[in-house]
């Protein structure tokens, strides 16, 4: 197995991924853990340094033990770790001034030498990568040599071929360094790694780990039915079986089945112990004669976990609450800038909600991408239907009824979305699109069925393409297809009479209508 030391990095993680898509086995420490009695025990093939945001000129930085240069076994320096091996081992850095602080995009040009870790490198004169520090290095350490130079970094690589220790300034981990992989992916075969590592072995290792953690305890989980909670859940009923107890808030703002689909799933066909919270009713209420969107997921948000907090109190003994949180969501929640940022839409979930319950966290999709998560679900046995799914926001089709809810409209709503999403599964366009839904607006207009006048709600049809929901662009149907659906939608649903498609792009646009 390879170490990575976490020096710090927001893109450590990163690092890790790109070793699992090369099914090589990792496992990231924090520096202050890796001690020389650490390294003994853990005894790794490999040992990757990862950047970090200290300062290798500051006294009490951090550093690996001594002795990770003397396992005998290859060494990758990323950035400040490049920094780190090179002072360690008889090199110089020198602080950043701003000739030489690079942040962003830079070129690296090969040196005349060419090493086994630069296969697949080069293929142009130079090559593109992500540069992001202030310090460099000023003389490398004895032993190694110049690899590749930039215009800011002299020594971008760098390398001693007899310990096979390397060690570059960019960070050949992220998608703003093209050919980062290849470095990435020579590395491991220089260090022997066979690359017969599984998202099966990843899940044994998630369940040994969950149990660590939980023990005999007993955990509650929010199932949403959507991707990240239904995997959380399957891959925690694994571990711990009976102690886990999902409860599925029902608001009434759900799409047509959808309760029955996630209760009869999850109960019957995994066995797993399913609380339906049947509170439609009170969400309903509540949103009665609202129609100001900020309100309504105020509401909605609020009312989610006084209802949460009201089953998991019937819970004896729950000791933990189970997230499917992401790694994209654990970055997202560092914030970069410390500035304070504008409230585009409040979201709602259950953060806060263990500190007032007295609940720990366990959180066994925390070191994970969305696709990573979907691999491992396939891994867990769940069906594509679940796995495969269009993200489904928490307030539900709340956010797609602009202006008032009514019962009546989210009835409408329900039946256009349906046909709606049977014709985009129909022609095989599902897994195109990164969401797709139908807003049902708060107008009527005037038609014609038959001899007769219309005067019905209008609706939006939407359909996006994205990677992560921040930006998004408005999928290209053809006419053809958005013909034949909107007149599905008209001639199948009671209350419609007029079907729009939404070319919107985000920004300036959001995904949802509220
Ligand atoms: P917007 O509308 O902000 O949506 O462009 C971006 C993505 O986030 C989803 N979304 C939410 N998800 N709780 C959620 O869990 C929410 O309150 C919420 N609001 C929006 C939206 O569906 C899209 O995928």
């Amino acid at each position: 197995r390879l170490l990575i030391i976490d020096f710090g990095s927001q893109v450590t993680q990163l690092i890790a991924r790109r070793l699992r898509e090369l099914n090589v086995y990792c496992e990231i420490h924090p520096y202050q853990k890796v001690t020389a009695a650490f390294l003994k025990e853990f005894a790794p093939r490999a040992v990757i340094f990862s950047g970090g945001p200290d300062s290798v000129m500051r006294d009490g930085s951090p550093r690996p033990p001594k002795e990770v240069y003397d396992l005998g076994v290859p060494i990758l320096g990323i950035c400040y770790g490049q920094q780190v091996m090179m002072q360690d081992l008889g090199g110089r850095v020198e602080a950043g001034e701003h000739a030489t602080a690079e942040f962003g995009r830079a070129w690296v040009t090969p040196s005349e030498k060419r090493d086994a870790m630069l296969d697949g490198w080069f293929l142009e004169e130079r090559e593109q990568v992500w540069m992001s520090h202030g310090d460099h290095v000023a003389e490398i350490a004895p032993g190694f040599e110049v690899l590749g130079t930039s215009p800011g970094a002299p020594f971008a690589i760098t390398a001693d071929r007899e310990r096979n220790f390397y060690a570059v300034q960019f960070h050949p981990e992220v998608h703003h360094t093209p050919n980062g992989k290849m470095i990435y992916e020579n590395f491991v075969k220089l260090a022997g790694f066979a690359g017969d590592w599984t998202m099966a072995a990843y899940r044994e290792e998630m369940i040994g780990k969950i149990r660590d953690q939980v023990g005999d305890a007993k955990v509650i989980c929010a199932l949403s039915g959507g991707v990240d909670s239904s995997v959380a859940a399957a891959l925690l009923h694994e571990a711990i079986g009976e102690n886990l107890t999902c409860v599925f808030v029902d608001h009434g703002l759900l799409r047509l089945n959808e309760a029955d689909e996630v209760v009869s799933m999850f109960r019957d066909n995994m066995n797993l112990s399913v609380i339906h919270a049947q509170e439609q009713e009170l969400f309903l209420g509540e949103l009665d004669g609202v129609s100001d969107p900020e309100t309504k997921r105020k509401i909605i948000g609020r009312l989610f976990i006084d209802v949460f907090q009201k089953y998991a109190d019937g819970i004896e003994g729950a000791a933990f609450l189970a997230q499917g949180t992401l790694y994209p969501d654990v970055i997202e929640s560092v914030s970069f800038s410390g500035g304070p940022s504008v409230t585009i839409k409040s979201h709602h979930n259950v953060g806060g909600l263990p500190e007032k319950m007295g609940l720990k966290l366990v959180e066994p999709l925390r070191e994970l991408f969305k696709d990573e998560v979907r691999a491992l679900g396939r891994e867990l046995g769940l069906p594509e239907s679940f796995i495969g799914r269009h993200p489904f926001p928490g307030p539900g089709l709340a956010i797609r009824c602009p202006g008032e809810i009514t019962r009546e409209k989210l009835e409408i709503l329900r039946k256009a979305d349906a046909v709606y999403i049977d014709q985009i599964r129909k022609h095989g366009l599902y897994d195109d699109i990164w969401q797709a839904f139908v807003a049902i607006l708060p107008v009527r207009t005037v038609g014609v069925m038959g001899d007769g006048r219309t005067y019905d709600y209008a609706c939006a049809l939407r359909a996006v393409t994205s990677v992560d929901g921040m930006t998004a662009d408005y999928y290209p149907f053809s006419h053809d297809f958005l013909g034949e659906t909107a007149t599905r939608i008209i001639n199948e649903v009671k209350g419609i009479n007029r079907c729009t498609y939404d070319i919107t792009s985000k920004p300036p646009g959001t995904i949802e209508w509220e």
